[in-house]
């Protein structure tokens, strides 16, 4: 197995592992440990059924139930797929993660970690663009540093600032997806021990203790400022990738520019996080 650097921060590619078959400890926390350091991983020349995908993301942590059924795959339920072939119910194409964000914040323990596995690809185009939150934050002054410190965001399914409207739940679905979860602006990594900004702008419906007037701006510097090009690290899909982020540190967003006749087709699991704090 060996792993290379894909940016000067972010990603790590992994050649010569067979996620299909066992994998050595030796090998899964050599993964593990490039995976917490450079937020991204790229496993390369995978060919995996969605059972197997679950099973070989289960090596790196518990599987956690996403919240729209309706993108679930009918006979493995853990995984979800991500396609530009759904439509809202008006009949306008649905590009799922368009627009920068992090997985399901609105619930108390969001996803530490989203996989995606390349199932079919459009000719070109569809990257998806990872922010790195920590060198974002590391690069924040000083002043601004101490201002957010002790400010805590309200995330909810959809907030009502987003331009981007998510695909509706249904009633079961509204159940049992959390409502509204409040984490911290600031969140240090429980693993690597690194501060990172934490907004999401599909979810965060504003700042505890701040009028909209304060916060939306806030947040609309923060998010300029983090996901300017030197914080990112933008993935160009090859089939047979499995990529891993990590929810906890980074911002990301898929890319509708591509041919859309063509199909892209991707499966998706989440895993498990903590609290952020
Ligand atoms: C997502 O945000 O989960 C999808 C990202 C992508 O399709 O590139």
């Amino acid at each position: 197995m060996e792993i290379r650097p894909l940016s000067t921060h972010t990603g790590a590619e992994v050649l010569g592992v067979d996620l299909a078959r066992p994998v050595a400890d030796a090998d899964r926390e050599t993964m593990y440990r490039a995976f917490v350091e450079r937020s991204v991983l790229v496993v390369r020349d995978q060919a995996l059924r969605p059972q197997q995908l679950a099973r070989a993301i289960e090596l790196f942590g518990t599987i956690l139930a996403q919240h729209n059924s309706r993108f679930a795959i009918p006979d493995c339920p853990q995984i979800h797929y991500v396609s530009n072939q759904d439509r809202y119910p008006d009949g306008r194409r649905y590009i799922p993660g368009e627009g920068w964000h992090t997985d399901h914040s609105n619930a108390a323990r969001p996803p530490k970690a989203t996989a995606l596995h390349a199932v079919q690809l459009p000719d070109e185009g569809g990257d998806t663009q990872y922010a790195n939150m920590a060198a974002a934050y590391e690069a924040l002054p000083t002043a601004m540093k101490e201002r957010i410190a002790p400010l805590i965001g309200i995330h909810v399914y959809q907030s009502s600032h987003s331009a981007r409207k998510l695909m509706g739940l249904s009633d079961t679905d509204k159940e049992r997806v959390p409502n509204a979860a409040l984490h911290p602006l600031v969140r240090t990594h429980p693993e690597n021990g690194a501060r990172s900004i934490y907004i999401n702008p599909i979810r965060i419906e504003g700042v505890l203790g701040l009028d909209h007037e304060e916060a939306l701006p806030l947040l609309d510097d923060l998010l300029e400022h983090a996901t300017a090009e030197r914080f990112q690290y933008r993935h160009a899909w090859k089939s047979g990738d499995l990529v891993m982020w990590d929810n906890r540190c980074l911002l990301h967003k898929a890319n509708g520019d591509y041919d859309m006749a063509q199909t892209r087709y991707l499966y998706r699991v989440m895993l498990q996080g903590d609290v952020p704090r």
